[in-house]
């Protein structure tokens, strides 16, 4: 049975909806209450098995190496101020026996494109994929439950949950046999609800099989003049199976003010430090 080891994690948008903000900062270091979007990913990789975490960065993205690595000034001023639980919350963020490796996406031309450059350390294995701003709170992670998915059918699987009809245009969106999970019987990037196959949407999680790179280097600019994962993914269908999961979580769509907002609420009031108070403060209002 083949493992799934290595999460690769596209971050070389531009986050062109939470502008200014991302003009010289990665939207995936924005935090929730204290922690990076990318962090959440990365645990949530962790915690799912893996032990290569692939990075597609582009321009302004160096802080999201720097956050990964070992920070030596910060370090030693906690420890030489004996904040030692500081200091272990800051040694702690990337497990021993974690790589993070590091390629550049030269010009954004698609989330596929993103996937496609991480070809030559993914190899011939199957991968995960996560994109950070879709932060889901799941028990257990999501990607986990996907693995476990991975490990039962050992096919590609998308994660997937219902959306209104009205928002079909923001997704891509499957047609599948109904099942649990459900065999994927075609996908479509961003149709308009009067086209859409169904209202079964793909969020950020995939679990893919090494083929989609040979899908993706054939995929042309499709859908907003991307090269578009879900365009491989259709092609990669006609050849394997592929199934789309309905994860257990609540996702929220940090790449979106709105949905930032409701992470940042959602999560404040669950956090260990300032949760209690938060809670009361919100019902103040
Ligand atoms: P989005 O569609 O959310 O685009 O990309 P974006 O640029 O990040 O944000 P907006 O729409 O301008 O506000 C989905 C994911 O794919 C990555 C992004 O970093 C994000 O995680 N991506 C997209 C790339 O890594 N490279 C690309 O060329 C495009």
């Amino acid at each position: 049975m083949i493992r799934v080891r290595k999460c690769v994690f596209p971050v070389a948008g531009m986050g062109s909806r939470f502008l200014p903000a991302t003009k010289a900062s990665p939207k995936e270091m924005m935090p929730v209450v204290d922690k990076p979007l990318i962090q959440y990913a990365v645990e949530e990789a962790v915690a799912a098995g893996m032990t290569d975490m692939i990075f597609i960065t582009g321009r302004n993205k160096r802080t999201i190496e720097d956050h990964f690595d070992k920070a030596y000034e910060v370090e030693a001023e906690l420890a030489a101020r004996g904040k030692l639980d500081l200091l272990e919350l800051v040694q702690g963020i990337v497990p021993k026996h974690v790589n993070c490796i590091y390629i550049r996406q030269p010009e954004t031309l698609g989330l596929g494109h993103a996937v496609l450059c991480a070809e030559p350390v993914v190899n011939d294995e199957p991968f995960a994929v996560i994109l950070a701003d879709d932060l889901i709170d799941g028990v257990p992670p999501v990607l986990k439950q996907m693995a476990q998915v991975y490990a039962e059918h050992q096919c590609s699987v998308l994660g997937v949950e219902e959306v209104p009809r009205a928002n079909t245009a923001q997704y891509g969106i499957v047609k599948t046999d109904g099942g649990d999970p459900a065999a994927v019987s075609a996908i479509v990037e961003k149709p308009q609800p009067k086209d859409a196959p169904s209202t079964l949407a793909v969020v950020g999680r995939y679990i893919l099989n090494p083929r989609i790179f040979h899908h993706l280097a054939g995929v042309r600019a499709g859908a907003g003049g991307e090269i578009q994962l879900t365009d491989g993914i259709a092609a990669l269908l006609h050849e394997e199976k592929v199934l789309a999961y309905r994860f257990k979580g609540v996702r929220y769509d940090c790449g979106s003010k709105l949905g930032y907002l409701r992470a940042t609420v959602a999560y404040g009031k669950k956090h260990p430090e300032v949760g209690a108070d938060f809670s009361a403060y919100l019902k103040s209002l």
